[in-house]
């Protein structure tokens, strides 16, 4: 596997994210203007404020939390669970979830969610920032950041965002970045209550290659 030493991963996350995986301990990764590092119960407050507080903007994109689980925006132990989760996914391999913070604040989160090895060697990119600092390109910044960690130190061939059709602002991101659209998938996602419908947007291992060059130089070169 290839390992780029300009992916910044250097700045050690708080103690009590310390878990043995190579990724807690080893650092974050880091973008022009975004820091990406494991979310550790120490957040918990950050991620509730800016959680409860764009509440009604986010949700609507999510889905739904299931009947009688602990809610993380209010139960300490049940965020920190969540957090125990996203550290036993990157120990197995399974999934890589991060805070985005910039200027020093938690300002959202990004995943690798199911990764699968074997002939697919895949994952699923979930996002989602903070609306009192959207608009501004920290959440595209944030996706090359994710890319080039996953391609380049975790030897992933394929990566897919699925998006809503009518999510606007979301499918923005894709398109800036020019992820291939490979048409929609009907009924696809439960979100929010109902099956929706998702355009499927990819990127392969290959056309990262002919790509990261520019996407660097565009997203995260200062
Ligand atoms: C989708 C999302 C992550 C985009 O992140 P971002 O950092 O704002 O991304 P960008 O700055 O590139 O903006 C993307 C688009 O949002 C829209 N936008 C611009 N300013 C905005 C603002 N102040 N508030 C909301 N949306 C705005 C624009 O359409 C923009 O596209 P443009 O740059 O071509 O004008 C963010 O809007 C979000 O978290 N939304 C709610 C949850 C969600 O949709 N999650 C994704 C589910 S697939």
């Amino acid at each position: 596997m290839r390992r780029d030493r300009t992916s910044g991963r250097a700045a050690p996350v708080p103690a009590d994210g310390a878990t043995g995986d190579p990724t807690a301990r080893s650092g974050a990764l880091f973008g022009r203007r975004v820091m990406l590092r494991p979310l550790v119960l120490s957040d918990f407050e950050a991620w509730r404020e800016v959680r409860l507080r764009c509440h009604d903007w986010l949700t609507v994109w999510e889905p739904s939390r299931q009947p009688g689980s602990p809610d993380p925006t209010t139960d300490r132990d049940a965020f920190g669970v969540r957090c125990a989760a996203r550290q036993r996914e990157r120990a197995l391999g399974t999934g890589h979830g991060f805070g985005v913070f910039h200027d020093g604040r938690l300002c959202g989160e990004i995943n690798l969610n199911s990764i699968q090895r074997g002939p697919f060697q895949n994952a699923y990119v979930g996002y989602w920032i903070d609306q009192a600092v959207a608009g501004r390109g920290l959440m595209p910044e944030a996706v090359v950041v994710l890319s080039r960690f996953a391609f380049e130190e975790l030897g992933l061939h394929r990566l897919q965002v699925s998006i809503i059709p009518r999510n606007q602002a979301s499918r923005r991101i894709p398109e800036k970045l020019g992820l291939r659209d490979e048409g929609v998938a009907l009924r696809y996602l439960e979100i929010n209550g109902v099956w929706e419908d998702h355009v499927r947007y990819a990127i392969t291992s290959e056309e990262w290659l002919e790509r990261r060059d520019d996407l660097a130089r565009a997203w995260l070169s200062p």
